[in-house]
């Protein structure tokens, strides 16, 4: 058994704090939703690793439990509370367990969270996270402890991640937080607060440190990674009197320049905001990645007005054009709602018209889940039955398998140079990596090791995977 440090109430000195707080006591964390949520867990563990917390895998084992939450569509909240019930048992076994709730959810529910389930202790926002060990110690004293302060200027970006369940070879980077852009049915605005980009020069650093410890890969995350801005003249950190600021394409450039083994991707692209300079960035460095995520949400142009999304079919559909000119090798994923407000069988024909011009590799697909607060629910009636909107989703569902298969497909016979990233999930004697359009591959290992850039021929493959062997390079 781990020895447990009470802090007694109003300790008030807070390097005391930091140093007994979590001194010998264990984090159990567990993130949903996006990429972000999972990058901002590793921005948790490394502030409380700071006051001494150490991580477990073994919820159970745990002194601290916390939930890094989404809110996206109800059922992400469900799934949450669903978890929270099956922690009920060993919070009454220990008292002192502290169990939290982070991220959007804590956000969007604030101090109702602490009356709705009354496990929770402690409910912090996604720019709260350097006031963690400060509410443990509140909960440690007895009381329930909220904060969902939201920020203008936090970036976390002299925060170093402990990078959790890693397989030490790819990394996500976040580049900025929030989002300025409402589209209507969307939480994300209200739960992550205004969008602002972090210091480029922090940026490249954790790449260049990732790189030294053996990564291969990047993610440079956020909700519109073609907003990202910095001026650097604003902080006196100009080093190019030419470039005072830096956009995502000029972004892009930098961290590609960080090693030529070192293979860029982000996520998320807007269509209404992607301009061609960062297309021409991409064929101009061969170490980023050809894949370009593209959530269209509709087909229709007046559903796109609706959901606030700034852009026309026909705007996305010359984006897509503008992709396939200046890289024609390029991998395309989407995402896609079905049943929005009001959405007609003719409007949702063309979500469905529009997915078999473009083809795309991959998609994610959901039905419309209002969200408090939105301008969606505010507006307009959530007014299409859920099995019509069962019922269109799984047309959709069906158009992509058929283009995710007819894209693996076209792999069969070639050679692809694959980043291995670890053993694949059926065996250890095979590995999997991806290739720069981010397709899976699975092949026996061979005398490999992940981090290693492999060529390998595809042999055949499903609808999710390929599946090929090693050839010499
Ligand atoms: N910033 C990204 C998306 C982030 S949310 C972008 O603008 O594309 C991820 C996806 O969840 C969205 O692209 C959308 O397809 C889906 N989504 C968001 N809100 C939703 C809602 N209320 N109901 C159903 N799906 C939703
Ligand atoms: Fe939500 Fe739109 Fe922002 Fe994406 S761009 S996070 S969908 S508001
Ligand atoms: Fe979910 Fe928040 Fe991401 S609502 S999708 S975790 S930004």
């Amino acid at each position: 058994m781990e020895e447990k440090i009470i802090i007694p109430e109003n300790q008030g000195n807070a390097t005391v704090l930091a140093e007994q707080l979590g001194h010998s006591r264990k984090l159990y964390l567990e993130s949903y939703g996006c990429q972000m949520n999972f990058s901002d867990s590793e921005i948790v563990a490394s502030i409380l690793s700071e006051s001494g917390f150490g991580t477990t895998k073994n919820s159970e084992e745990a002194d601290v439990i916390l939930l890094n939450t989404c809110s996206i569509r109800e059922k992400a909240e469900q799934t949450v509370r669903n978890r929270l019930n099956a922690f009920r048992k060993q919070k009454k076994e220990n008292p002192s367990l502290v169990v939290g709730v982070l991220g959007c959810m804590a956000e969007r529910m604030k101090k109702t969270l602490l009356d709705e389930e009354k496990l929770v202790d402690l409910v912090v926002g996604p720019d709260a996270y350097r006031d963690l060990p400060n509410l443990i110690s509140e909960v440690d004293s007895g009381q329930k402890a909220v904060n969902v302060l939201l920020s203008r200027e936090e970036t976390y970006a002299d925060v170093n991640p402990v990078r959790l369940g890693s397989n030490g070879i790819t990394a996500f980077i976040s580049i900025m937080r929030g989002c300025d852009n409402m589209c209507s049915f969307c939480v994300v605005p209200f739960t992550r607060g205004r969008e602002r980009s972090r210091n480029p020069l922090s940026i490249v650093a954790e790449a260049k440190e990732l790189f030294n410890s053996g990564y291969r890969e990047v993610t440079l995350l956020g909700q519109n990674v073609d907003s990202y801005r910095w001026n650097l003249n604003k902080k006196g950190e100009v080093e190019d009197e030419n470039q005072p600021t830096v956009n995502f394409a000029q972004l892009m450039e930098m961290v590609a320049k960080v090693d030529s083994k070192l293979r860029i991707r982000f996520s998320t692209s807007h269509p209404k905001d992607m301009t061609n300079d960062v297309l021409h960035v991409m064929a101009k460095y061969s170490n980023i990645c050809e894949y370009i995520h593209l959530p269209v949400q509709s087909g229709n142009s007046e559903v796109l007005e609706k959901m606030n999304r700034g852009y026309t079919r026909d705007w996305y559909l010359e984006r897509i054009e503008a992709i396939k000119t200046i890289l024609p090798n390029a991998a395309i994923s989407t995402d896609i709602i079905c049943g929005f407000c009001s959405e007609t069988e003719d409007q949702h024909n063309d979500t469905l018209s529009l997915m078999k011009m473009i083809k795309y590799d991959f998609a994610y697909h959901f039905f419309y889940s209002e969200r408090p607060k939105t301008l969606a629910e505010r507006k307009y009636e959530d007014d299409i039955p859920v099995d019509v909107k069962k019922r269109r989703l799984r047309e959709v569902t069906e158009i992509q398998r058929a283009h995710s298969l007819m894209h693996n497909q076209k792999y069969i016979g070639k050679v692809q140079e694959i980043l291995i990233e670890g053993p694949s999930r059926k065996s250890d004697a095979q590995f999997c990596g991806r290739n720069s359009q981010n397709a899976m591959v699975v092949f026996d290992r061979g005398e490999t090791k992940p981090g290693d850039y492999i060529s390998v021929l595809i042999e055949d493959c499903t609808a999710a995977t390929l599946f090929g062997s090693i050839v010499e390079n």
